[in-house]
C-alpha cells in the first residue's frame, strides 16, 4: 500500500488553483491508500505574517479541507508545527544539502528577481518541505507542477543521506497529473496568491460574480467569432463543465454573437454548482469548531507516532544517540 503525503500552506484564502492542483488529487488519491494531509503552517512563516492572521488561517484551512472532503479517518490531517520532530529532521538533512542545490531552487530565484529580499527561512524552504516528507517514508506526494523542482531536491537529499549514514528514507515519487498541471489565474497568468489574481475557493456570491467578470480577454465584440483555445474563460469552463458542456461553449465561441460576458455567465454558474455541496459542508464546520481542532489533534498524535520510528532510526545512523 502506498503512503501518501502532502501539505497546503495557510498563506491566504484557498483558491480554485489550490483545489484542482493539490486538493482534489488528494481526494481522489485518499481512496486508494494511507495519506497524510498536514497545514504547512511552519512553511508559511518566511513570508513573516502576523500571529493572529496566521491562526486564522490554519483554522480556515482546516475547515475547507474537511468540507472539501478529506475523510479524517482514512487520512491523518495534522498541522504540521504539532510534530516538532520535522525540525528537528531538518537540521540532520541540512547537513547532507548543498548550498548549491538550493541556490538553484526556482521558486527561491523567482521570489529573489521579484525583489524579495529572502531570509533564511525561504532558502531552506525545500529542506524543511523534505523533511515533511521523509519523515513519514512517504511514496506518493501529490503537488502542482510548481513543486516539482522541490521534489527533486528532496529525492536527491534522501539518497544523499541514505548513501552517507545507511538506508533511513523511502524515495518518493511526485504525483502532479498533467491535465491539472498550471490553473489560470483572472489574468492569464498561473493562478496564485502572491499574483493576486485568484478565485476563492468558497467566496461570497455577490463578491464572487464580480471576479469573474474581471477575468481578463481580449477585446473581441460580441459579434465576432472567438477562439476557446487562446481564451481564459473557456480554459477555466474546463475544469467544471460536462464534455458536453464544453463542446457546447466551444460551438458558441467559435459561430459568433456570443459575448465574453455571456461565457462568464455560464462559468459563474458551473463554478457555484461546482462547488455548492461543500459550502453546506463548510458552513457546518463553521459551527463545530471543536470538532474541527479535536480531528487535528488526534492527527497529530497519529502524525507523531509514524515521526518518532524514522526520527529513532535517524538519531542512531547520525550518532547522536
Ligand atoms: P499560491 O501560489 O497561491 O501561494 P500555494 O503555493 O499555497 O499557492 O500552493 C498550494 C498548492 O496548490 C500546491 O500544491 C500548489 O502546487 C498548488 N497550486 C497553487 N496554485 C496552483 C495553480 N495555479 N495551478 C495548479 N496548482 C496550483
Ligand atoms: N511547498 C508546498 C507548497 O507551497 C507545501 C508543502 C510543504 C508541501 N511541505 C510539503 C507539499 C510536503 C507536499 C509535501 O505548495
Amino acid at each position: 500500500m502506498k503512503r501518501i503525503l502532502t501539505g497546503i500552506q495557510p498563506s491566504g484564502v484557498p483558491h480554485i488553483g489550490n483545489f484542482f492542483g493539490a486538493i482534489r488529487q488528494v481526494l481522489e488519491l485518499q481512496k486508494m491508500g494511507e495519506s497524510f494531509v498536514f497545514i504547512a503552517d511552519l512553511h508559511s512563516l518566511t513570508t513573516s505574517p502576523k500571529a493572529e492572521d496566521l491562526r486564522e488561517r490554519v483554522k480556515r484551512l482546516a475547515v475547507d479541507w474537511l468540507a472539501c472532503g478529506l475523510d479524517p479517518e482514512s487520512s491523518v490531517f495534522y498541522k504540521q508545527s504539532d510534530v516538532p520532530e520535522v525540525t528537528e529532521l531538518m537540521w540532520y538533512l541540512s547537513n547532507v544539502t548543498g548550498v548549491g542545490l538550493l541556490e538553484r531552487a526556482h521558486s527561491y530565484k523567482d521570489k529573489i528577481a521579484k525583489g524579495f529580499s529572502p531570509n533564511t527561512g525561504l532558502f531552506t524552504y525545500p529542506v524543511l518541505m523534505a523533511a515533511d516528507i521523509l519523515l513519514y517514508q512517504a511514496n506518493l506526494v501529490p503537488v502542482g507542477k510548481d513543486q516539482k523542482q522541490h521534489l527533486e531536491i528532496t529525492r536527491d537529499v534522501a539518497i544523499r543521506f541514505n548513501q552517507t549514514y545507511g538506508e533511513a528514507f523511502t524515495i518518493p515519487d511526485g504525483y502532479i497529473p498533467d491535465n491539472v498541471a498550471v490553473i489560470p489565474g483572472l489574468d492569464g497568468q498561473k493562478m496564485s496568491k502572491s499574483y493576486n489574481n485568484t478565485i476563492d475557493l468558497f467566496g461570497d456570491e455577490k463578491p464572487m460574480r464580480k471576479k469573474f467578470m474581471s477575468i481578463k480577454t481580449d477585446s473581441k465584440g460580441m459579434e465576432e467569432p472567438k477562439d476557446p483555445d487562446t481564451c481564459n474563460v473557456f480554459q477555466l469552463y474546463k475544469l467544471f463543465a460536462t464534455p458536453e458542456q464544453l463542446e457546447e461553449m466551444r460551438a458558441r465561441y467559435i459561430a459568433g454573437n456570443y459575448g465574453y460576458g455571456h461565457a462568464k455567465q455560464a462559468l459563474f454558474e458551473a463554478y457555484m454548482d461546482y462547488f455548492a455541496p461543500m459550502r453546506k459542508r463548510r458552513e457546518e464546520l463553521l459551527n463545530n469548531m471543536d470538532y474541527v481542532d479535536a480531528i487535528l489533534k488526534k492527527g497529530a498524535e497519529r502524525a507523531r507516532g509514524e515521526a518518532m520510528k524514522t526520527l529513532t532510526k535517524v538519531r542512531e545512523l547520525v550518532g547522536i544517540v
